[in-house]
């Protein structure tokens, strides 16, 4: 791989050894995946900021890189593994608020701004169509990537850190407009609406093209919490980086000639397998990918003058946390007994066994709450999550 001489520098270590560290990963990953150069990013977003994933090897690794390392990129980060203010209302344990700062003050340190949220994009890392950046949270890289019309890899945590540190990214995949055409077309012949549909109709497409990118023909609409909801389950249920969905999304491919219908009947199967028999909710999620203030807004609609029964999270970034509780959304759902949980999310959070029926209209929270908290999953649109939760 070409490096220009100020790149042979950072990799040589005269810029510091968190620099020099970084430039060595994004060289083994441009040559394994036969990059020709470095090129620069605008814009990183680290996934893997967990303790509950990262563990102590990986706090270990985030203390080194932040002895000298520093952004030079506007970066932030995936969710914690805890709301960073309000993990003790939400059950999570003393000792592990410990560490998972510890691990949030490393990436501060390095000057990583701690947003600790997946919707990057409804709070300010927002970049343009046709920017080259370097995210890892894979729904909003599907989003970046097809809806923004950005380019980004799915990164890991320590490249994407590696991409912050030094401003660069290894040319290859989804900076290359050829891989980012459509190689197969999907029509769909039913109306989608609503964030559960819409996620059952990434698991649909996702189970049947991997990680092909798609062309989507015959959605007429779809909103920013729709669009952010199918990102999350294309990318879960088959792992794709982009998708095409006419009229809608505003990248240029040539149209594939290979056609997959997508029926009714396909997407009620979907939402069957995730709305399981024998199963009686305990525990009510909304914002996966986090909450949009619109989706919190019509919440606080819901939820007014009602009291829920159950557990009942609303994830979402901060600063969107903080609209909501300026323009009175938050007391509302509050008295109703809701809790937020900023900065976390029902995946990441240290929750495993706690609850045995997750409901949610995420299809991505669905999958991951069956594989990896063990728990059975309701999937239901946000109207219905309400009545359930005031039953
Ligand atoms: Fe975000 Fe957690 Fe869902 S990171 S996409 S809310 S699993």
């Amino acid at each position: 791989m070409h490096l220009t001489e100020q790149e042979k520098e950072m990799l040589n270590g005269a810029k510091g050894n968190a620099v020099k560290k970084s430039m060595e990963i994004l060289v083994a990953l441009g040559e394994i995946y036969g990059a020709k150069k470095l090129i620069d990013v605008t814009s990183v977003q680290i996934a893997g900021v967990s303790y509950d994933n990262l563990g102590d090897a990986g706090l270990e690794f985030l203390s080194e890189m932040a002895k000298d390392g520093k952004t030079k990129v506007l970066t932030t980060l995936n969710p914690a593994g805890m709301d960073m203010e309000n993990y003790a209302t939400l059950g999570i344990s003393e000792e592990f608020a410990i560490k998972q700062k510890l691990v949030i003050e490393a990436f501060t340190k390095m000057g990583v701004i701690p947003t600790c949220t997946c919707t990057p994009y409804l709070i300010g890392n927002n970049p343009h169509y046709g920017e080259n950046i370097a995210w890892s949270e894979s729904s909003a890289v599907a989003y970046a990537n097809s809806v923004l019309g950005a380019k980004t890899n799915r990164e890991g945590g320590p490249s994407a850190l590696a991409s912050a540190l030094t401003g660069k990214t290894p040319e290859y995949g989804m900076h290359l407009d050829e891989n980012r055409n459509a190689k197969i077309k999907i029509k769909v012949e039913c109306e989608i609406k609503g964030t559960h549909e819409f996620g059952a109709l990434g698991k649909v497409i996702g189970e049947k093209v991997k990680s092909k990118p798609t062309y989507i023909a015959g959605i007429k609409k779809a909103t920013i919490e729709e669009l952010k909801s199918f990102s999350a389950s294309i990318a879960t249920y088959g792992g794709a980086a982009i998708f095409h969905m006419e009229g809608i999304t505003p990248n240029k491919t040539p149209i594939p000639n290979e056609e997959i219908i997508i029926t009714k009947n396909e997407i009620e199967k979907a939402i069957k397998e995730m709305r399981m028999d024998d199963c009686e909710i305990d525990f009510i999620s909304v914002g996966c990918p986090h909450a949009s203030i619109n989706e919190i807004a019509k919440l606080a609609e819901l939820l007014t003058g009602k009291k829920v029964t159950k557990e009942f999270w609303i994830t979402t970034a901060r600063p969107t946390k903080k609209i909501a509780d300026s323009a009175g959304y938050t007391k509302i759902i509050e008295n109703a007994g809701a809790k937020f949980a900023a900065d976390t999310c029902c995946v990441v959070a240290p929750i495993k066994g706690r609850f045995k029926c997750l409901a949610t209209d995420s299809a991505k929270g669905c999958y991951y709450a069956y594989s990896k908290n063990q728990s059975k999953t309701k999937i239901l649109p946000l109207e219905k999550l309400v009545e359930e939760a005031c039953e």
